[in-house]
């Protein structure tokens, strides 16, 4: 039977210590991922996301605190057996080509050898990057490289994918096809936990989005759980007069008409005059909507609300 959690940590933290500072980049951090949930990690530059996969994938070790993948301690090898990791900066020889390269780490992730040309190719085609499979990564751009690093990950066809910025570099036609990639190996049953700025990105295909800011997780839950109710109304009429239009300026914000259809922007305040004025003016009222926050929105409400704390501080002696 498969483990309940795919990644649980129980108060990671990692501090990084000079001769003379420490500083705190990750501070008792408590996740709980589901096997088969796909989850954004959030945060600034800097908050600490980097610092806690480097530490569930065991290339440093926590200073506090623990890790599991499917219950096994991160310090464990055979942790990272149903692991495909993308790095940040993906780092690949130069003169191999991404099918060399693939086959190579098809081998290190124990593919049976009768299975590996296989595999090789459906990573390579999974992660669109089939089609300059056969060039010298030093000779690909920047997005090239992005998607063989995915491929990289995907070779073993790993149960748990971690993610470190895969959308990085990569242009807006590329995005789309990274996300639909993920949106198919969430299908398929796959974990993903990603980390990313992309945040109108990781809103459409993430069921849970964890908030970390510096270093300290400030939110964990659905998009829907995340996001609140905003004060905009969002009013869409028909048969709006000129008249009526140049009223409605004085109410709403971002006017505009579309077809027979006129859409205003107001807030909780005026959305009752709006509407009666629409009515008087024998307009037709087709929908007033509440808006709710974007992610993005919600991220910046969540983080400034968070006082700034200073984790640095000078060494004793
Ligand atoms: N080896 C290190 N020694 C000292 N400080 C470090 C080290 N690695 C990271 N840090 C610090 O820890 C903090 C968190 O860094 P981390 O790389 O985890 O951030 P991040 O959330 O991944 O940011 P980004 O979005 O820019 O990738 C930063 O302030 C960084 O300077
Ligand atoms: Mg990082």
């Amino acid at each position: 039977m498969r483990a309940q959690w795919a990644i649980r940590t129980e108060g990671l933290t990692k501090v990084y210590a000079s001769r003379h500072q420490t500083y705190t980049a990750v501070y008792n951090l408590n996740l709980q991922i589901a096997d088969g949930e796909t989850v954004g990690f959030l945060g600034a530059n800097g908050a600490g996301k980097t610092t806690t996969i480097k530490m569930l994938l065991d290339f440093i070790a926590p200073t506090q605190g623990r890790a599991w993948l499917y219950d096994i301690p991160c310090t464990e090898p055979r942790a990272r057996r149903q692991v495909g990791y993308m790095p940040e900066q993906p780092y690949f020889p130069r003169y191999l080509t991404p099918r060399e390269l693939l086959h190579a780490h098809a081998a290190l992730a124990g593919v049976p050898s009768r299975e590996v040309k296989h595999r090789v190719e459906v990573a390579l085609e999974m992660a669109r990057a089939d089609g300059f499979a056969h060039r010298p990564i030093g000779k690909l751009s920047k997005g090239m490289t992005q998607r063989v690093a995915l491929a990289q990950a995907l070779v073993g066809n790993p149960q748990l994918l971690i993610l470190d910025e895969p959308a990085s570099g990569l242009d807006p036609v590329s995005r789309v096809e990274m996300r639909n990639v993920l949106q198919a190996l969430k299908e398929h049953g796959k974990t993903i936990f990603l980390s990313s700025h992309h945040l109108s990105e990781v809103e459409r295909i993430c069921d849970r989005v964890a908030i970390i800011h510096q270093g300290r997780l400030l939110a964990f839950g659905t998009p829907e759980e995340l996001t609140q109710q905003t004060d905009r109304y969002v009013l869409v009429a028909e048969q709006v007069t000129t008249d009526a239009e140049r009223a409605l300026r004085q109410l709403c914000s971002g006017v505009r008409r579309d077809g027979a259809q006129v859409n205003a922007v107001t807030d909780g305040e005026r959305v009752y005059e709006a509407v009666a004025l629409l009515r008087q003016t024998g307009a037709r009222l087709v929908s007033v909507i509440q808006q709710r926050e974007t992610l993005e929105e919600a991220f910046l409400r969540i983080v400034q609300q968070t006082p700034s704390t200073e984790f640095t501080g000078e060494k004793a002696a």
